[in-house]
C-alpha cells in the first residue's frame, strides 16, 4: 500500500481533516464518473469507498443508510445511481447543507422503514433556523447497536428545541479524541462508562503522541477512564460540554475535583430525555450573547429620544431627502439599535453591571481568562489602558523595541521608563522576528546586580508578531519568574486572538500558558523540581549559569500576573476597532480601582454598541464553531504555501518563506523545518509548538515577490488596483498574506491565478525585451533582495534623560523627552542630507531625537524621543526608499532637542521616583 493511501487509512492523519476529507469526496465522485463513462474499473471506486470508511465514522453524515445504500449500488453495478448518490453527498459534505435540509439523508430510492426513525423530525422546517451541530457518544454498547442508539437520539427531538443535532456514536478513547478532533460539527460530547481504550482502527501517531504526551491519559485503570477522557478532549477543545453517564454512585463521582470539566453527571439508567434537554441548554448558554440579544429587542421598542445621537431611531435619516440613501444602504436596523443610553436595559461599557458584564463574563470563560474587557477603539487603546493601570511613573518595562506604536505611546504616557530589547533581525526582508529569551533573561539579570529589579514591572511583549513569530509563552514566563516572580506580563495578541480555539496555538497565547503555569505550580512535583534545581544552581549562580540554564520558577513564591490585549477585529467577527483585554491576575484585586481609572481614561464615553454588540457576537461564533474556522484558516495557509512553492512556474518568481526560513535553527530545537517539509506529520508540528522558542503561526505568509522584481509597497498596489486583492502589510521585498476565518479555497484559487497571470506576463517580458529586459531585471531583483540596508538597533538615550537610570542598563525617561519637544526653543531641525548631520555624527554634539520616527515599512520607530542618533540609524534613513515616514518632515529635516538648553533639567520621572517609597 502506498504511504498516501495508508495515511488516508490511518484514523489519525489529523493534518488538513476537513479539507482532506472533502477531496477524498471529490475522488470519489471523479472516479464514479470515470466509472460510469466506461473509463474506470469498479475495483477502484471501491477501493476509494473504502477509503472513506473509517474516518466517515466520525461523521454523522451521510451516516451508515447512505453509506451502505452506496455500497449497494456499487454491488449491483448500478453505475448511474451511484454516480449520482456519490455525487449529492460529495456536494452536500462541502456545502453542508445536510444541516438545514432533511431531503439530503436520503438516498432517494431508498426504502427507509420509517423517516421520522431516521431522520431529525425538526430538519428543513422552513419556518426557523435551528442552528445544526453533533453530539459525540462514546459507548461501550456494540457497533452493531449504534444505529438503534441513533435513532434514539433523534426520537427525543421537539419541535421546541432550539438547536439540532446528530449522534457520532464511537467505541474507545482513542476514536473520541480522534472524532472530536477531525469532526469541528461536535459540540457536545456524552461518556457513558464502560467504554474500550484502544480504537478497532489504526492510529499509529495518535497512539505515540498520547503515549509520549499523555501517558495517564492511556493507563488502564479502568475506573478513571471517563475523567481522564474528559481531561483530554478538554484540552483539545476547550469549548465542549460534556456529560458523564455512570451506573457507578454519581453522587460520588460528582464530589471529585477533577469532575469539575463535566458539565452534569447522570445516573445512566435516568430519562434520556434529561441528557437531550441538557444538551440542547449547553449549547444555548454559548449560543445566549447578553448585549446583542438586549440590543435586538431595544431596536423593536417605541422610544422617543431627547438626547443626543439625532441618527439613533434614524428619524434623521430616512425622513430626509439628502441622506436616505445612507440609511437605506446600511439598513433601519442599524438606526433603530443605536443610542446614546445606557438605560432601557443598554448597560454601560464604563461601568458595566448587567448584560455588558455577563457578555464579558462569557468572553472571559470563553477564552480561558478571569476577566474580559471590551474595548471599542482598537488593542491600540486597549494596551495603553493596560500599561495605564499597571505602570507608573518611574517603573520600568521591558519591551520588544518593535512593538506596535501603542505601547511606546502607553509608556510615554504612563511615565514608565522602557528598557528596549532587540528582537532577532531578518535583515533579508527587512523586518524583525521576535525577542530571544536570552535577551530578555539577560535584561533582568543587569538589572538585577543594578540593584533595580524592584523598578522592573512588566515584560511587554507581541505574540505573534506581524510576521508571524509565536513566542514559547510558558517558558518566557516560567524563566521571567524565576528572576522576579512577581513580573507582570502584557502579551499583545493583536493578530492571535483566534489562536485559542486551536489545540496547537492555544499553549502558546498568554491565557493558555497562563493556565498551564497555574495548573503546574499546584502539583506535587513543582517544588520538588523547583529545589531540586535550586540545590543544582547552589547559593550564588552566576549570570552566565542563569542564563544557560532553563530556569523553574518558585511555584510558592510567584504571582502569576497575566494581561493579553487581542484586536478581536482583526481575527474573529468583530465590528472594525473591537478589541478584548484579557486578564489572569491573582492581584488584580489590588489594582482593579487603577484599572478602571485607565478604561476611564482612555475609553470613549459614546461607545458604539454595534461594535459592543460584535464582540458578544463574536464570541459566540468562536465557541461554537470557532475550531472548525480556525483549522479551515491554517488549511487555506497550507494550501496557499504549497500551491505557490510547487507550482513549476510560480515558484521561479515567488516563494512563501518557510518555517525555516523565519525561524533561524537555533531557535527550532525539536528540528521541525516547515509544515509542508516532506514526511512532516503533525504530532513534528506539535512537538515544535511545546519545545521550540519560537514557531511560525502558519496563518501568517511572507510572499517573496522582490524575486518577481516587485517592492512590497508596489506589489500590494498591483494587487489591490488590478485584481482585487488585499494583502496585510509589507516590506521591502515581501508582502503578507493572512488567511483567516472568512477564507475559503475559491480565494486561494483566485491568487494563485493571479499570481499566474502575473508570471507569466513577466515571462513574456523577459523573453520578448532581450538581454537589456533580462540585465534590467536582475538587477532590479538583486537591489531588492541583496542590497537591503541594515536594520538599526536601538542605540541609548541621552544622559539627560537617564538620570534616573541605572549605570548599565539601558532605560531611559521617554515622557520627559516626549514633551521638551512641545517647546520650539528646545528644538532644531537638521535635514539628513546635509553635511552638517556627517559632521554633528562625527564632531558632536548629539544629535537627539525629539520624537518618534516610524517609517513604514518597516513600521517600527527607528528613533523614539530622547534617542541619541547614530550613524547607523542614519545610514539606514538614506538608504530607505519609502513614502511614508511618520514623524520625519522631509523640506524640514529631522527634530531634534537642543540638550545645550536642555542640560541641568530634571527629567519628571526622576522626581517622581525619588518621592515614591522604594519596595523592600
Ligand atoms: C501588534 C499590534 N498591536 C496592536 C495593534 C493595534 O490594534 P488596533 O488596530 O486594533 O488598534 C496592531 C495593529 O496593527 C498591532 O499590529
Amino acid at each position: 500500500m502506498s504511504s498516501a493511501a495508508k495515511d488516508a487509512r490511518s484514523i489519525d492523519h489529523f493534518f488538513s481533516a476537513p479539507s482532506g476529507r472533502h477531496d477524498r469526496w471529490r475522488d470519489l465522485h471523479s472516479l464514479a464518473r470515470s466509472w460510469a463513462n466506461g473509463d474506470a474499473k469498479r475495483n477502484a471506486v471501491e477501493q476509494a469507498l473504502e477509503d472513506l470508511g473509517v474516518l466517515e465514522e466520525f461523521h454523522a453524515f451521510p451516516g451508515t443508510d447512505l453509506i451502505a445504500a452506496l455500497r449497494e449500488r456499487l454491488r449491483n453495478e448500478d453505475k448511474a445511481g451511484f454516480l449520482a448518490l456519490a455525487k449529492r453527498i460529495s456536494l452536500d459534505i462541502i456545502t453542508g447543507n445536510y444541516k438545514q435540509d432533511a431531503g439530503e439523508w436520503q438516498a432517494a430510492d431508498l426504502a427507509l422503514p420509517d423517516p421520522a426513525d431516521v431522520l431529525p423530525p425538526s430538519l428543513g422546517d422552513s419556518r426557523t433556523h435551528r442552528p445544526y451541530f453533533e453530539l459525540l457518544a462514546v459507548t461501550p454498547a456494540p457497533a452493531s447497536r449504534w444505529p438503534h442508539i441513533a435513532a434514539e437520539f433523534r426520537r427525543l427531538r421537539r419541535q421546541e428545541d432550539a438547536f439540532i443535532y446528530e449522534t457520532v456514536l464511537v467505541g474507545s478513547l482513542e476514536d473520541a479524541v480522534c472524532a472530536a478532533v477531525m469532526n469541528p460539527d461536535i459540540a457536545a460530547v456524552a461518556i457513558y462508562e464502560g467504554f474500550a481504550l484502544r480504537s478497532r482502527h489504526d492510529a499509529p501517531v495518535l497512539r505515540n503522541v498520547l503515549a509520549t504526551q499523555h501517558p495517564l491519559l492511556l493507563e488502564t485503570d479502568e475506573a478513571d477512564l471517563s475523567l481522564r477522557l474528559a481531561a483530554g478532549l478538554k484540552a483539545i477543545r476547550p469549548e465542549l460540554d460534556i456529560y458523564l453517564l455512570s451506573d457507578r454512585r454519581v453522587e460520588k463521582l460528582a464530589g471529585d475535583p477533577r469532575a469539575a470539566i463535566i458539565r452534569r453527571i447522570m445516573y445512566q439508567i435516568e430519562e434520556p430525555l434529561e441528557l437531550h434537554l441538557s444538551v440542547q441548554e449547553g449549547i444555548k448558554a454559548r449560543f445566549e450573547t447578553p448585549f446583542f440579544d438586549n440590543l435586538k429587542l431595544y431596536a423593536q421598542r417605541p422610544i422617543a429620544t431627547f438626547h443626543a445621537l439625532p441618527i439613533a431611531r434614524g428619524k434623521s435619516v430616512f425622513r430626509s431627502p439628502w441622506i436616505r440613501d445612507m440609511g437605506q444602504f446600511y439598513g433601519i436596523n442599524l438606526f433603530l439599535a443605536e443610542s446614546s443610553a445606557t438605560t432601557g436595559g443598554l448597560d454601560s461599557l464604563l461601568e458595566p453591571t448587567g448584560n455588558i458584564k455577563r457578555a464579558q463574563d462569557m468572553a472571559a470563560r470563553a477564552f480561558g481568562a478571569e476577566h474580559a474587557f471590551f474595548v471599542t477603539n482598537g488593542t491600540s487603546t486597549s494596551n495603553k489602558m493596560v500599561l495605564q493601570a499597571l505602570v507608573a511613573p518611574g517603573d520600568i518595562v521591558i519591551l520588544d523595541r518593535n512593538c506596535h506604536k501603542s505601547h511606546h505611546y502607553g509608556l510615554v504616557l504612563s511615565g514608565a521608563q522602557p528598557f528596549y530589547v532587540e528582537a532577532f533581525p531578518m535583515a533579508e526582508f527587512s523586518m524583525y522576528g521576535a525577542v530571544p529569551l536570552r535577551t530578555i533573561k539577560k535584561a533582568l539579570l543587569d538589572l538585577k546586580s543594578e540593584g533595580r529589579l524592584d523598578r522592573v514591572k512588566m515584560l511587554d511583549l507581541t505574540n505573534c508578531t506581524f510576521d508571524g513569530h509565536i513566542y514559547n509563552t510558558r517558558r518566557v514566563m516560567e524563566e521571567c519568574l524565576a528572576i522576579k516572580p512577581d513580573l507582570i506580563f502584557l502579551w499583545d495578541e493583536a493578530w492571535f486572538g483566534f489562536a485559542r480555539w486551536s489545540p496547537f496555538l492555544r499553549p502558546r497565547t498568554g491565557m493558555g500558558a497562563a493556565a498551564d503555569i497555574e495548573a503546574w505550580a499546584q502539583t506535587q512535583g513543582a517544588v520538588e523540581q523547583f529545589e531540586k534545581q535550586r540545590a543544582e544552581l547552589g547559593n550564588a549562580p552566576s549570570a552566565d549559569k542563569l542564563l544557560q540554564t532553563r530556569l523553574i520558577p518558585d511555584p510558592r513564591a510567584i504571582r502569576l500576573r497575566v494581561y493579553q490585549t487581542n484586536s478581536t477585529h482583526k481575527s474573529m467577527s468583530a465590528i472594525r476597532q473591537g478589541s478584548m483585554v484579557l486578564v489572569r491576575d491573582v492581584d488584580f484585586h489590588t489594582i482593579e480601582a487603577q484599572f478602571h481609572e485607565a478604561i476611564f481614561t482612555h475609553a470613549s464615553t459614546s461607545p458604539n454598541q454595534q461594535l459592543i454588540a460584535s464582540l458578544d457576537v463574536a464570541r459566540r461564533q468562536m465557541e461554537l464553531e470557532g475550531y472548525g474556522l480556525v483549522m479551515n484558516a491554517i488549511e487555506v495557509a497550507l494550501d496557499i504555501r504549497r500551491e505557490i512553492n510547487s507550482h513549476p512556474l510560480i515558484s521561479t518568481y515567488f516563494s512563501i518563506v518557510g518555517a525555516d526560513g523565519m525561524v533561524p535553527k537555533e531557535y527550532r530545537s525539536s528540528g521541525f523545518i516547515d509544515f509542508l517539509a516532506p514526511g512532516t506529520r503533525w504530532d513534528d508540528q506539535l512537538r515544535s509548538m511545546r519545545e521550540d522558542e519560537f514557531c511560525l503561526d502558519p496563518t501568517r505568509m511572507t510572499l517573496v515577490c522582490g524575486t518577481a522584481g516587485f517592492d512590497g509597497t508596489s506589489f500590494k498596489g498591483l494587487l489591490a488596483s488590478e485584481y482585487n486583492i488585499q494583502v496585510n502589510k509589507t516590506s521591502r521585498n515581501s508582502v503578507l498574506l493572512q488567511s483567516n476565518i472568512n477564507n475559503t479555497r475559491s480565494d486561494v484559487a483566485l491568487l494563485i491565478s493571479v499570481l499566474l497571470k502575473i508570471c507569466q506576463s513577466i515571462d513574456t517580458r523577459l523573453k520578448h525585451g532581450g538581454e537589456a529586459e533580462q540585465k534590467a531585471f536582475a538587477a532590479r531583483v538583486k537591489a531588492l533582495m541583496k542590497d537591503v540596508p541594515d536594520l538599526p538597533n536601538f542605540s541609548h538615550f541621552h544622559e539627560t534623560f537617564r538620570q534616573d537610570a541605572g549605570d548599565k542598563t539601558p532605560e531611559g525617561d521617554i515622557r520627559t523627552a516626549f514633551f521638551a519637544a512641545y517647546s520650539e526653543k528646545q528644538c532644531e531641525y537638521l535635514p539628513i542630507d546635509s553635511p552638517e548631520c556627517d559632521r554633528r555624527l562625527k564632531d558632536g554634539p548629539d544629535m537627539v531625537s525629539a520624537n518618534f520616527v516610524i517609517p513604514y515599512p518597516p513600521g517600527f520607530p527607528i528613533m523614539v524621543p530622547g534617542q541619541v542618533i547614530t550613524h547607523e540609524t542614519i545610514t539606514f534613513m538614506r538608504k530607505l526608499d519609502v513614502k511614508e515616514i511618520h514623524g520625519y518632515e522631509k523640506a524640514k529635516g529631522l527634530k531634534l532637542l537642543r540638550t545645550d538648553v536642555l542640560a541641568g533639567k530634571k527629567s519628571a520621572n526622576h522626581e517622581a521616583a525619588r518621592k515614591r517609597p522604594r519596595a523592600a
